[in-house]
């Protein structure tokens, strides 16, 4: 088992200790396999995969389809033509708006979400809704942020069709009851799609076994390039639907007036593809599973009890979430009285302290909570006690800085 400062020499840009990097959930940092991974690929292999029959090409095409099979085995050994590769979460939740929403929504019909969706699990549906004359309805949690039961038996009806849930939300750190909100979604008929963006990088997922007919997530927040993400689909679903996209690569044969389509999961990925960073996908994956989840889960919570610690001392801090410093997935949110989160960003970043303040791309959450905008600190395993040590220490003078008393 490698040691903390061992996993830190693979993170060149946290590891000189210039900067506490504490904006986890919105990036995390890459280590050198990654980097090495992909720019092995294109000083060794790149050549535009899926289309050329030389060397080079057949090469590419190879990587890219190894780094779609890692990502199948990732998630629950799920069938390799069920995962399509896409930028990022959001594309991959426009993908099923499109063309899963658009055609099986129908007027009168219901979409539930949850209020803690972040945009990219909001937007896309509120535009079905629109077009398709649906209702959307919304799952409330409770005051640390977690969702009921009876929340979700009393909200999710017969004329639910789709439940959109996130696996984790990016602002209260609360894991979903997704398996069981999925159970009683099937039974009423819905499909469920979950925003994995915030689960991956921390928790062993199992898709089937969440019981997701469709799992969206980010390579960047789990140690892959940007640019990268991916969807699974469950299969009879993917075949019934249309391309979101259409181009080159998609295709099987093209007439003037029509075309007939690629065989799953090409249909989905028009153009060409970004083989590179799915290589750096895959190398994330390996460096995620050689350190494992166990190990990740025990930093996250050591340091995210240390710093939850810490902010209950400070009388003006308010802290969202979940009272369990243990369910927060290594996410604290957090308001300090009198001092906008801006201010209160900008004062840490003076002392090179990197922490998200704004509204989270979850406004409907902040409007529910009654904050126009919070702090988030997120923490991943490469993290320190140290680092947290500083975080607090600057965060307490604070106020100080901004005209308080001490
Ligand atoms: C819960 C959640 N969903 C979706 C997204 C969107 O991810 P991306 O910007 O990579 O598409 C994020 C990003 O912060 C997120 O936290």
């Amino acid at each position: 088992m490698a040691t903390i400062d061992e996993i830190r020499k693979d993170f060149e840009i946290i590891n000189a200790g210039e900067y506490v990097y504490f904006d986890n959930a919105a990036t995390s940092q890459r280590p050198r396999q990654v980097l090495e991974a992909v720019s092995s690929f294109y000083k060794t292999t790149n050549a535009n995969p899926l289309r050329g029959l030389y060397d080079w090409s057949m090469g590419a095409t190879e990587e890219y389809e190894n780094a779609r099979k890692a990502v199948a085995a990732f998630i629950g050994n799920v069938k390799p033509e069920e995962i399509i590769f896409t930028r990022n979460t959001t594309e991959s939740l426009n993908l099923v708006a499109y063309s899963y929403g658009m055609d099986n929504v129908n007027e009168g019909d219901e979409i539930v979400v949850t209020v803690m969706e972040h945009h990219s699990n909001l937007l896309p549906w509120q535009m079905v809704a629109k077009k398709k004359k649906a209702k959307l309805v919304f799952l409330e949690p409770d005051e640390e942020g977690f969702i009921s039961k009876d929340e979700y038996t009393s909200k999710i009806t017969d004329k639910a069709k789709i439940v959109a849930v996130g696996h984790v939300s990016n602002v209260m750190g609360v894991t979903n009851p997704v398996k069981e909100i999925a159970e009683y979604a099937h039974e009423k008929g819905a499909i469920v799609v979950v925003d994995g963006a915030q689960s991956t990088p921390h928790m062993e997922v199992n898709v089937k076994d969440l019981g997701a007919d469709f799992f969206a997530f980010s390579g960047h927040k789990m140690l892959a390039p940007m640019g990268i993400g991916a969807l699974y689909g469950r299969l009879e679903l993917l075949e019934n639907m249309q391309p979101f996209l259409t181009g080159g690569e998609m295709i099987e044969y093209v007439t003037r007036e029509d075309a007939t389509y690629a065989e799953l999961p090409h249909k989905f990925e028009a153009g060409t593809v970004n083989a590179g960073d799915a290589v750096g996908l895959k190398a994330a994956i390996d460096y995620i599973q050689n350190i494992g989840f166990d190990f990740i889960k025990e930093r996250e919570e050591k340091l995210t009890t240390l710093l939850m610690e810490g902010l209950a001392k400070m009388p003006y801090i308010k802290v969202y979430g979940p009272k369990d410093p243990k369910k927060h997935c290594g996410i604290v949110t957090f308001t300090m009285d009198g001092v906008h989160p801006h201010d209160m960003s900008s004062v840490l970043n003076d002392d090179k302290i990197c922490i998200r303040a704004g509204h989270h791309c979850a406004q409907p959450l902040m409007q529910f909570i009654g904050a126009g905008s919070t702090a988030r600190a997120s923490v991943y395993f490469y993290n320190t006690e140290e680092e947290v040590e500083r975080f607090l220490d600057k965060l307490s003078k604070v106020r100080e800085v901004m005209g308080y008393g001490a």
